[in-house]
């Protein structure tokens, strides 16, 4: 039963003591959370993995991209584990390498490989972190580089730096969202058509876009709409909406804030005591906050329930069973990046980290 779950899994913990690390991303359901050392979003879950060179394993309870990352970040001694390898995502999986490839190769056909006259290059890769290793190889590889949530921003005035475009995937709408917050319009922001069924990659409007957006999107955040975000003002006036910045632009824009996992964490601490505050993000994160002040009414946007359905595969059976192995001094669900990948996309992550104040 669960609490034997529970005792088992604080038991190995206790057994392994600084041997292991377990992190635990804010969509995690608070079974799991509970069993955690760092809870965050996915960029302070990247560098939780630095902090703790000593531990021989680290325990991620995320998704697969999530400890990929940290696999390449960590030590070449450590054992990355993922406690059920069904853990994906489907806006990593809607980014392949293939793809990409195809794109790139499309693109510099067109555009050429020659700077210009400020040492720009045509086109600068930016892969959101939600992407798998090898993309991250690829930006390492062509002058790229990797952004967060938290990050976008910044990674992308880098990008700016170096290149007269960007090419930003898997994320349409984090490209989007982030592009236009800094004053670039959406006539130069072309979703990139693989397969030409919208007629697009028009010549003119690539060789005139800044941000060349990858038609990704996330399941979960593309589920908020406008039309939420008006009938919770109309049913609880001086209501605060914030919103993740994986929801489609008219959302963003309807909302009074948007960020980060993170920032909305920060951005409901920062409130008062009687504030209501609708949040558009994952359902467990949401629950949590509100939980965690009952002092406030806080409400997920979406009235159907809308939880992650692949972060939800981490089940405290999963979590106990991989702790189980370790202390067998069994390394069970590892995640292991090639090495020449990981090299790669060690350097585009490498970027993302020096190029934050
Ligand atoms: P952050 O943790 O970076 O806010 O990302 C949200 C997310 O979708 C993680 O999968
Ligand atoms: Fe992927 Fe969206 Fe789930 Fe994040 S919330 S892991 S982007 S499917």
């Amino acid at each position: 039963d669960e609490a034997e779950l529970h005792a088992r899994i604080r038991a190995a913990k206790e057994t392994l003591g600084d041997r292991l690390v377990v992190l635990g991303h804010f969509y995690q359901r608070d079974e799991v959370v509970q069993h955690a050392d760092f809870v965050g979003d996915s960029f302070q879950l990247a560098n939780a993995a630095l902090t703790r060179p000593d531990a021989e394993a680290i325990v991620f309870c995320g998704v697969h991209f999530m400890a990929e990352t940290a696999d390449i970040l960590s030590g070449p001694d450590q054992h990355v584990v993922l406690p059920n390898l069904a853990a994906g995502c489907s806006m990593a999986d809607m980014a392949d390498e293939e793809s990409v490839e195809a794109a790139w190769e499309e693109l510099t056909d067109l555009l050429g490989t020659e700077p210009d006259a400020d040492g720009r290059q045509p086109v600068v890769p930016v892969t959101y972190m939600n992407s798998s290793a090898a993309l991250k190889a690829f930006c390492g590889r062509h002058g790229g580089i990797v952004c967060t949530s938290s990050n976008a921003a910044t990674v992308l005035e880098w990008a700016f730096e170096r290149g007269q475009r960007v090419l930003f995937f898997p994320d349409q709408h984090l490209g989007r969202n982030t592009a236009k917050a800094m004053g670039i319009g959406l006539d130069r922001m072309p979703m990139w058509d693989p397969a030409r069924f919208l007629g697009g990659n028009s010549e003119q409007a690539l060789q005139d876009a800044a941000v060349i957006l990858w038609h990704g999107f996330c399941s979960v955040h593309r589920r908020f709409s406008v039309a939420q975000i008006e009938r919770a003002r109309r049913e609880h006036p001086g209501v605060k909406v914030v919103v993740h910045p994986e929801c489609p632009m008219p959302v963003v824009d309807a909302a009074d804030a948007a960020g980060s996992t993170d920032f909305i964490q920060k951005f409901v601490a920062a409130s008062s005591p009687g504030d209501v505050i609708a949040i558009g993000t994952e359902v467990n994160l949401v629950n949590r906050l509100a939980a965690e002040h009952p002092d406030r009414t806080i409400f997920c946007l979406d009235p159907v329930i809308c939880p992650c359905s692949t972060m939800y595969r981490i089940h405290p059976g999963y979590l106990a069973w991989v702790l189980d192995g370790l202390v067998a001094g069994e390394v069970r669900n590892e995640i292991v990046v090639d090495a020449g990948v990981a090299a790669e996309a060690r350097v585009a992550l490498e970027r993302m980290l020096a190029a934050l104040p």
